[in-house]
């Protein structure tokens, strides 16, 4: 019998990923998605890994009838809910699309996996919960929460908090909140990997897009903080080992007897300068990146990296790839999109 997991948001990013990961592992992923923030090319290139198209349904979750109608269809063993906005700068621009879009969405899937007994459901969440964090540049679950330092910050932190909510009042359902570092780099084929669309906020997709000619700088956001060499540190994680703790909360969910909910770190439990990010990419690529130093980024925090000692223990999940992997990677992604 086919195992279907409803994947929101499944032909983004790391939905795409995830996809990958489900689809190897004996599930059958059902992406809701409608295609608002992703690409044609991601598409064709899950559908070449896949060796089939992925079962797509081009459907806005805000719409609470045609998310119905999906769970009237398929009866899902579990819900991994991706589908957001996720840009700081645009959500500071448009707060109420973000709140709009990103609250709405959670709580109309929520509403389905309570009226369809779906037990277990995994969220996106994110380091941004941490706010800007006290005294601690290592995370763990239990540092306290700051309040986010934008919108889209507060929708997770939102997010987080209709989930316990909810799970109070359906404490039999199973419900893990990942918290995402920076995520980064492609799958190994390089036929899926990010895509923003319009001028990158992150700071991988501006290197390679740099790298490659469509951008003519890279500005490094201010070079006298306190940390080694000036530069912001962050944990990023590579997204095919962000998709694989997808894949083992899902499984750790279905072994459970009772209900529960957790939040889980997803990072490598390293931190690494953005100077060091630049200079890996120029040694791996043989390549000179034209960069140069700018004033700070408002809001940035300086220093912050996962403890990830309960993803391990819970999962028996840990980060496999370097950061020289998923630079690898990403710059192959960057290759195959200027090839096509
Ligand atoms: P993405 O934009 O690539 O993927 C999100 C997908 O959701 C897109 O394909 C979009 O078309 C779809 N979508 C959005 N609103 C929808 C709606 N109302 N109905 C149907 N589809 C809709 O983003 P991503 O980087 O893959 O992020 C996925 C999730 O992870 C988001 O919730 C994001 O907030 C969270 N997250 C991302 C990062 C990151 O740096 N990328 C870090 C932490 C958390
Ligand atoms: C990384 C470092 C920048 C661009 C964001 C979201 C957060 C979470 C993860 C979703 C910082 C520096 C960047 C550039 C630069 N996402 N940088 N020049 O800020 O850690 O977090 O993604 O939940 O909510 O805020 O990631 O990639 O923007 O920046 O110097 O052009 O790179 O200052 O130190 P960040 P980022």
């Amino acid at each position: 019998m086919n195992k279907y997991v409803l994947v929101t948001g499944g032909a983004g990013y790391i939905g795409s990923h995830t996809v990958v990961a489900l689809s190897e592992n004996g599930y059958c992923p059902v992406i809701a998605d409608d295609l608002r923030n992703a690409n044609p090319v991601v598409l064709d290139g899950l559908t070449q890994i896949l060796g089939h198209k992925p079962i797509l349904h081009q459907i806005d979750i805000c719409k609470k009838e045609a998310l119905k109608d999906l769970f009237k269809k398929y009866s899902f063993e579990g819900v991994i809910h991706f589908a957001a906005y996720k840009a700081v700068g645009e959500s500071v621009e448009k707060p109420l699309s973000y709140y709009e879009n990103n609250l709405l969405g959670l709580i109309n899937v929520l509403e389905c996996v309570q009226q369809f007994g779906v037990l277990n459901f995994v969220f996106s969440s994110s380091c941004t919960v941490y706010g800007q964090p006290i005294g601690v540049k290592k995370v763990s679950e239990t540092t306290p929460k700051q309040l986010p330092m934008s919108p889209y910050g507060y929708t997770k932190w939102m997010g987080e908090q209709i989930i316990s909510d909810f799970h109070h009042s359906v404490p039999h359902l199973k419900m893990i909140n990942l918290r995402y570092f920076n995520p980064v780099g492609a799958h190994h084929s390089a036929l899926i990997g990010e895509l923003p669309i319009g001028l990158p906020n992150n700071l991988f997709p501006f290197i390679m897009q740099t790298a490659i000619g469509k951008r003519s700088k890279l500005i490094v956001y201010g070079n006298d903080y306190p940390t080694a060499d000036g530069t912001c540190i962050r944990d990023y994680i590579h997204v095919s080992d962000l998709a694989e703790a997808h894949l083992k909360a899902l499984k750790f969910l279905e072994c459970q007897a009772e209900g529960l909910i957790d939040d889980l770190n997803i990072g490598t439990g390293n931190g690494t300068s953005v100077i060091e990010i630049i200079n890996s990419f120029e040694r791996i690529t043989g390549l000179s990146l034209a960069y140069e130093i700018g004033p700070r980024r408002e809001g940035d925090v300086v220093e912050i990296y996962a403890e990830v000692k309960r993803a391990h223990e819970k999962l028996g999940w840990q980060a496999r790839l370097s950061i020289d992997e998923a630079i690898r990677d990403a710059w192959a992604w960057e290759n195959y999109l200027a090839s096509l």
